[in-house]
């Protein structure tokens, strides 16, 4: 089914009544050249897009702004404040991870270990996007030690046991599934490129999670 709008940016037809809104909606409307003729009427009136004049000088004014453009919608300081959060939040998973790859022991530890490895190189992933993106929206990504545990959203817990290390890594991972998805929907439509990137992150955090959550089970935990 199509997104209906009824108003703004797209050349929906104006749609007189509830009535036509819901044979619009079904695909099977009673008088297909009356929807015709109003979506035309409509389309004359309300362009798809900004015409190419007014595109082109948009894009000129401000040109020491980069990929932003005055159409950015979002608050700049607030999204780049929040990836700045995220990166914290990254390297603080990568040093964690790195701790454990490196202390994990016993007879499942190599499996395990390889494991750690893998998310602590995934996180460095996160981190290099994160800090890209930042970049691009003209803000400064935080990489200074001092205050980072802080900033993260997720905690640095080193763990006595192997067990303790996974359990440990999954709460982490559920708190950055839980960060993003909020940072997510905080973004909304306002700066599509940040959201692409971070629901790409938040599906790999819930791979993390799942990940742990099946050592856990096989390991009898
Ligand atoms: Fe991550
Ligand atoms: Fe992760």
């Amino acid at each position: 089914m199509p997104r209906l709008r009824t108003s703004g940016f797209f050349p929906w037809p104006a749609f007189g009544s509830a009535a036509r809104l819901q044979e619009f909606a079904a695909g099977h409307p009673s008088n297909l050249k009356e929807i015709d003729m109003a979506k035309a009427a409509s389309a004359s009136t309300q362009p798809f897009l900004s015409d190419i004049k007014t595109l082109r000088a948009r894009a000129r004014k401000h040109i020491e702004n980069g990929a932003v453009t005055d159409g950015y919608q979002a608050d700049r300081a607030v999204v780049v404040k929040l990836l700045n959060e995220a990166l914290a939040t990254e390297l603080v998973c990568i040093l964690r991870y790195k701790r454990h790859f490196f202390m994990a022991s016993g007879i499942n530890a190599d499996a395990v270990a390889q494991e750690f490895l893998q998310h602590a190189t995934e996180e460095q992933g996160h981190a290099d996007l994160i800090a890209t993106r930042i970049v691009q929206l003209k803000g400064e990504p935080n990489f200074s030690p001092e205050g980072l545990a802080m900033r993260s959203h997720a905690e640095y817990v080193e763990g006595d046991s192997l067990i303790d290390m996974i359990r440990e890594d999954l709460v982490a991972e559920r708190v950055a599934i839980e960060s993003y998805g909020e940072m997510i929907r905080y973004i909304g439509d306002r700066d599509i490129t940040t959201r692409r990137m971070l629901e790409g992150i938040l599906a790999m955090e819930e791979e993390h999670a799942d990940d742990l959550s099946s050592l856990l089970e096989d390991l009898g935990r």
